[in-house]
């Protein structure tokens, strides 16, 4: 991506929202670590420099941040951690907090200031400890919070801005008129953002593969198909999507590939691997094992193919296209979760792997963008709504929503009961009014009542959640009308199952999947 505005990032959980915000704002930027940051001012500049928010504390940081200063007209920002480093720097005092600020809290303008559309008393977002006490010279006090504590303040003759509070977070009220005024006002940039603009950089980006041979592992979802007519944009038939079905998908995931087969002029093959992947998993109990054996068994399957088709055609793979998009980019950029300190929850199987296996370039236009960037560019590539709209279908399908041992009637059941639920959500208008809607059979069988005689069934749980980006979710409230329907059908269409339940776990504790 040509940029932009560099935003070093501390590893605060919050750094990707800032991004986000200033798209919404019109700006593109781009987020770097630190050592990138400060490697990259030796050859390159900036538009401008936000510093991130982050659990340190300056009284350990021993890092020169006086590159980020050299240029007295480069604007900089500071949030949180990065406020008070910009305190420090300048000559102020930072002070280690007795109890700290957390949560929502009321901001006040300082006398004498103001920003359009920002009332005097508003709800701001705070996370620290340590706080700025004493301004540094040149500075003036622009906010302050409820507790009279430093909140922002401003360089009198510089454009440089620092701000305690987070106003890329949602709950800050007005955080959109505050990074508003950074970049108009301070910083006085021009908009550069919009999503021509981002389907235009993102069709130069595939430039450099014209005249390759494309590989693309087609899953059906949103981001491989956007990612794949993208590139097909470019190249034509060029781009070779191998859809690999495990047995493991939804009654609407098959439609939906033989569907695309038949709209859209991409060259999708489809591979029945499902009596091998069955196979494999016969003795699997355990969901990470699972999820492994699913993992693997893609791998073998994918790779064996594509050598048989090189054989076959005569040609040879150069990329592999990835639909990877901007989260999971910062993901792996993040210095806190480098280096594995974080937990592995579960072994996400998309094709990780692959690339190194069979010495292919990656290939991945869509890794600046979030999910509805991505809905917003299929939209402008011509892609129909409800292809673009699909809810998110994890790899390893219903692998993972079979609890414990895998078997073909285990996997039918959750098949039809997903069916159910798809076409009541699909009648009733409610498909877009959940993130992702999906059936779980549970390892139990309880006992009930079919026309008049004793069963002893298993059990089928519902589970809808509102998400933005499946690292946090909260449950879907459905009208119960709708619940009765889908749990009736399930009772009188899914032979063996005579019990359906509502999940109405939020993430976390609970994770989207049950396994
Ligand atoms: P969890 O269960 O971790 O799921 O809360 C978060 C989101 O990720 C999806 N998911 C996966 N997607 N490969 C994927 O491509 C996987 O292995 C995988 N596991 C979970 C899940 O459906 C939800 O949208």
């Amino acid at each position: 991506m040509k940029s932009s505005i560099w935003i070093v990032d501390f590893g605060s959980q919050y750094t990707q929202l800032i991004t986000r915000k200033f798209r919404e704002l019109g700006y593109t930027s781009e987020i770097i670590t630190l050592e990138d940051g400060l490697e990259r001012l030796k050859s390159s500049k900036p538009k401008a420099i936000v510093l991130s928010g982050g659990p340190q504390s300056v009284f350990e940081d021993k890092t020169d941040y006086s590159p980020f200063f050299a240029d007295k007209n480069l604007p900089v920002l500071g949030i949180c951690y990065g406020m008070q480093i910009l305190g420090q720097f300048f000559g102020g005092k930072v002070e280690k907090g007795v109890q700290g600020e957390y949560g929502l809290a009321k901001l006040h303008c300082a006398k004498g200031f103001s920003i359009n559309g920002l009332p005097a008393e508003s709800d701001v977002w705070m996370s620290h400890s340590d706080h700025v006490s004493t301004l540094p010279k040149e500075f003036k006090l622009i906010f302050e919070s409820e507790n009279g504590l430093v909140a922002g303040i401003k360089h009198e003759s510089l454009p440089i801005l620092g701000l305690q509070f987070h106003p890329e977070v949602h709950h800050t009220v007005h955080g959109k008129e505050v990074l508003s005024f950074f970049l108009n006002e301070v910083a006085k940039l021009p908009t550069d953002w919009s999503s021509k603009t981002m389907l235009e950089s993102s069709l130069e980006d595939v430039q450099k593969v014209k005249g390759a041979k494309v590989l693309c592992a087609f899953s059906g979802g949103v981001d491989s198909l956007v990612a794949a007519t993208l590139v097909q944009k470019v190249i034509g038939d060029d781009l070779y999507c191998f859809f690999v079905d495990n047995g493991l998908l939804r009654p609407q995931d098959i439609h939906t590939i033989k569907m695309l087969q038949e709209k859209t002029s991409l060259n999708i093959e489809i591979i029945d691997a499902s009596e091998l992947f069955l196979n494999a998993l016969k003795d699997d109990k355990d969901p990470e094992d699972k999820r492994k054996t699913i993992g693997r068994t893609f791998i073998e399957v994918f790779e064996k193919k594509v050598h048989e088709f090189e054989a076959s055609h005569g040609i040879k793979f150069e990329y592999l296209l990835q639909g990877t998009l901007y989260p999971d980019v910062i993901e792996s950029l993040s210095p806190h979760k480098k280096g594995g300190k974080s937990s592995t929850i579960k072994s996400h199987h998309n094709v990780g792997g692959l690339p190194e296996r069979m010495h292919l370039k990656l290939l991945e236009p869509l890794r600046f963008l979030f999910k509805d960037e991505v809905r917003a560019m299929g939209l402008e590539l011509g892609l129909e709504h409800a292809w673009v709209f699909r809810h998110p279908f994890p790899g390893p399908g219903i692998g993972v929503r079979v609890l414990g041992q895998l078997s073909r009637e285990s996997i039918r059941k959750v098949q039809e009961s997903d069916q159910i639920l798809y076409e009541e959500l699909k009648s009733n208008n409610l498909y877009d009014s959940t993130w992702q809607a999906f059936t779980v059979l549970l390892p139990v069988k309880t006992v009930g009542v079919k026309g008049d005689g004793r069963v002893y069934e298993e059990v089928i749980a519902l589970r809808m959640v509102n998400s933005q980006d499946g690292m946090t979710a909260s449950v879907t409230e459905l009208p119960w009308s709708f619940l009765n329907k889908v749990s009736s059908r399930v009772c009188n269409e899914v032979k063996g199952v005579t019990r359906v339940v509502y999940d109405i776990t939020s993430k976390p504790p609970g994770t989207i999947e049950w396994e």
